[in-house]
């Protein structure tokens, strides 16, 4: 079976409908007919100050949607990421195999860095590919599901990976980035032509997991539409009513086309009214198992700490090859 391998940063209490739809949904397909790992990202959540009961609010908040959502800990190991200290090791390696140009060409840090000002950036958000690199390359993964923005740092894992691999001999899997061109891209239901995300939009145009049926039913009546009164896809005249029947469709498994034909000669109202349903019902299970995973943090707990030893094993198995093959004294 080939290996998957993901991750998620815990930086919120809530994930929204694009990560869902964009990411996850991806994940718990991919659960079966391979080898997949999912990790919480929480080193990696330490490049933006957080306050530590939020961090760790939110890591368990994160792995309790992840498993709603279904990833199930029985197919796929489910961790968190500082739970296996090889991250930080082969983390290290990564950064001193990375060059300081190479380093500063990727977009990610370019784009956050340029918004704080790069003397108040962090030294963590720099180096924050190589520890991505490293969590990637000690499962030894074939296929790394993200989206289109991550492409670059999985470019930087195949070149470092392919670096170490010609210097020191045949250590790492050359991972493929697996970019879903069938994943939706969900935009903000208020500003339809912006991606749904809870750093730039406002929160009455996200729909987040953990929100109560009433405030989605209620976000979703007042989404913004369009000029005109038919429901038709039309990603440049009509981006509100495609965004709306894009979700509806994702959710409900129900193609464009026919949603398009059920939908004529009706209003906006209706139309809305039926997203908001399909929606709310999708969600209202999910929200549920996701609290009840949470009110019995003992149990969630051994979930994640059953999933960081089976992560620990692979993962020390690969950073002592590394070491040998450095030429650490072992
Ligand atoms: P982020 O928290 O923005 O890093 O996103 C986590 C994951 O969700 C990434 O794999 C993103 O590609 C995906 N994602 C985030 N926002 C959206 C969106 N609006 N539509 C589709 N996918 C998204
Ligand atoms: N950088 C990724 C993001 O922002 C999260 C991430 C960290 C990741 N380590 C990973 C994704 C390893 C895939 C594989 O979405």
């Amino acid at each position: 079976m080939k290996r998957v391998l993901s991750g998620i940063q815990p930086t919120s209490d809530s994930f929204h409908l694009g990560n869902y739809l964009g990411a996850v949904k991806q994940w718990v397909e991919l659960q079966d007919g391979h080898d997949a790992f999912y990790c919480i990202v929480d080193l990696h959540a330490l490049t933006i100050e957080t306050d530590p009961a939020l961090l760790r609010k939110r890591t368990l908040a994160s792995a309790a949607q992840l498993i709603a959502l279904g990833i199930s800990p029985e197919k796929s190991t489910l961790f968190v990421q500082s739970q296996v200290p090889q991250h930080n090791q082969l983390g290290w390696i990564m950064e001193c195999l990375t060059g300081f140009g190479e380093a500063s060409r990727m977009t990610q840090f370019k784009d956050k860095s340029s918004k704080s000002g790069a003397d108040s950036s962090r030294v963590g958000l720099f180096t924050y590919p190589m520890l991505q690199a490293a969590d990637i390359l000690l499962y030894q993964a074939h296929f790394v599901p993200v989206g289109e923005d991550q492409r670059q740092h999985i470019e930087l894992t195949r070149d470092l990976a392919g670096r170490f691999n010609s210097r020191y001999g045949q250590t790492f899997q050359l991972p493929e980035a697996y970019i879903l061109k069938t994943a939706a891209k969900i935009n903000d239901i208020q500003e339809p032509t912006a991606k749904m995300s809870k750093s730039s939009g406002a929160v009455a145009g996200v729909i987040e997991i953990m929100d109560s049926p009433e405030a989605n039913l209620k976000k979703i009546k007042s989404a913004v539409t369009d000029a005109g009164k038919e429901v038709r896809f039309n990603l440049a005249e009509k981006p509100g009513i495609s965004n709306l029947l894009t979700i509806h469709s994702a959710l409900s498994g129900q193609s464009i086309d026919s949603l398009e034909k059920d939908f004529e000669g009706k209003g906006y109202g209706d139309f809305k009214g039926a997203v908001a349903e399909v929606v709310v019902e999708y969600l209202r299970p999910i929200r549920a198992r996701a609290l009840e995973l949470l009110e019995d943090e003992k149990h969630l707990l051994d979930i994640l700490h059953q999933g960081s030893e089976k992560a620990r094993s692979v993962a020390s198995k690969t950073l002592e090859s590394t070491y040998k093959n450095l030429g650490v004294v072992l």
